[in-house]
């Protein structure tokens, strides 16, 4: 029998959280589907499994994913009755695990317009579902999550397997609002990886030996996240590269304590070997040139302003103008820049055009809390 789960992630990291959910499942080879009725930011992944209840403990490892649902059904319903046919569906529905006095929860998460908010969806759906007998809703202490996505007129309806997201993995004393989710930073440093991966085939010929000098290589490398803020782009490279080091610095004095601070906690919670190979200095990433001999680093990972408290685009373009500049020198030729930008993109992408020393790779649009930033993935052209 096929057992499905869906993973959420931002929208446009669906094909990388795709590729990490096959990896990381092995064996299993489970089946992915992007987008599943067209709703962003999910994948769905089945697996032939015996058993409909053994959740699959590798999505939980999984860096690029916020929330695993246990998939239990969807349709395509009318849009102005939308909440009472789901109703009706809900009523039919096998809801494994609700029996016995368990306690549940109703979560809606919507996308659209409609004439109801998500708490209209939750009233609704868990009201049909206390008619059960034996079950009963708490919203604080709850043994099960049923949880409804609705995209429209489409609505997906499954079990969330995941208390809290997934990307709650690291410790904070300082985090400030504009600081990046671990989840779309891991997204970033494994385009890094996968880049290196696909030259070390390309230059090896198969993928085994790239995967291999790839992993050795990684141990070596010396990463540098130059606007690092709170240091979640250094904390999710320090756990997924053994032995790589990282670099950080940021231009207010503010944030380079509030990193410290954070590498300490880092420290003192068990992980004394992550925070020692994370080195944070205050200095301005328009000035890399001055401050890092030339090929210091493997890579650059980076998501510099957005630019809303910047005085005028002039300024933000200017600041990724001094930024690639610097960028060139500090970055060993063959060598990897990923940095996320978001307003002024096409000025930012001429920048790297107009250079000789920079290749455009890719640009990956995503979502992150309603702005459209791309990630861009440049090489530092030359061997
Ligand atoms: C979007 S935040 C980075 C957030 C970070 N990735 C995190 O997760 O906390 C941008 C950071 O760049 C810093 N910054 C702005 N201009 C800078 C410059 N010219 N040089 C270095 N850092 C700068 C800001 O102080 C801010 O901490």
């Amino acid at each position: 029998m096929s057992i499905g789960y869906r993973l959420t992630t931002n929208p446009g990291l669906e094909s990388l959280l795709s590729r990490e959910a096959v990896e990381k499942s092995g064996h299993l080879r489970p089946v992915t589907e992007e987008r599943p009725a067209g709703f962003a930011g999910h994948v769905r992944v089945s697996f032939d499994r015996p058993s409909r209840r053994t959740p699959c403990s590798e999505l939980f490892t999984l860096r690029s994913a916020y929330h695993v649902i246990h998939d239990l059904g969807g349709w395509e319903l009318t849009k102005d009755r939308l909440i009472d046919e789901l109703c009706e569906r809900v009523r039919e529905l096998e809801i494994p695990g609700l029996e016995n006095g368990t306690t549940f929860r109703v979560s809606c998460v919507r996308i659209g317009t409609h004439e109801f908010q998500s708490p209209d969806v939750e009233r609704a759906v868990g009201s049909v579902i206390d008619e059960r007998p034996d079950v009963s809703v708490d919203l604080a202490n709850f043994d099960t999550e049923v949880r409804v996505d609705i995209s429209d007129s489409l609505c997906m309806v499954g079990l969330q397997l995941t208390r809290e997201s997934l990307d709650r993995r690291h410790q904070w004393v300082w985090r400030p609002r504009v600081s990046l989710r671990p989840a779309v930073a891991y997204a970033m440093l494994r385009l890094v990886e996968e880049r290196h991966k696909e030259r070390g085939e390309a230059e090896n010929g198969s993928p085994q030996h790239a995967l291999a000098g790839g992993v050795t290589r990684r141990t070596s490398w010396k990463v540098l996240d130059p606007f690092c803020g709170s240091g979640t782009v250094l904390m999710e490279a320090a756990d997924i590269w053994p032995g790589a080091q990282l670099f950080g610095m940021d231009k207010r004095e503010e944030a380079v304590a509030g990193c410290c601070s954070n590498l300490e906690i880092l420290r003192s919670s068990g992980f004394p070997e992550k925070a020692d190979r994370i080195t944070v200095k205050q200095g301005d990433a328009r000035d890399l040139k001055e401050l890092w001999p030339a090929a210091s680093f493997d890579a650059i990972v980076t998501n510099p302003p957005f630019g809303v408290r910047l005085h005028g685009a002039a300024d933000l373009v200017r600041l990724y103008e001094r930024f690639f500049s610097g960028a060139t020198h500090v970055v060993k030729p063959g060598g990897t820049i990923v940095c996320l930008a978001a307003r002024k993109r096409d000025k930012i992408l001429r920048l790297v055009e107009d250079s000789s020393q920079l290749k455009m790779l890719g640009c990956h649009i995503i979502e992150v809390g309603g702005v459209f930033p791309g990630i861009l993935v440049i090489e530092r052209v030359g061997t």
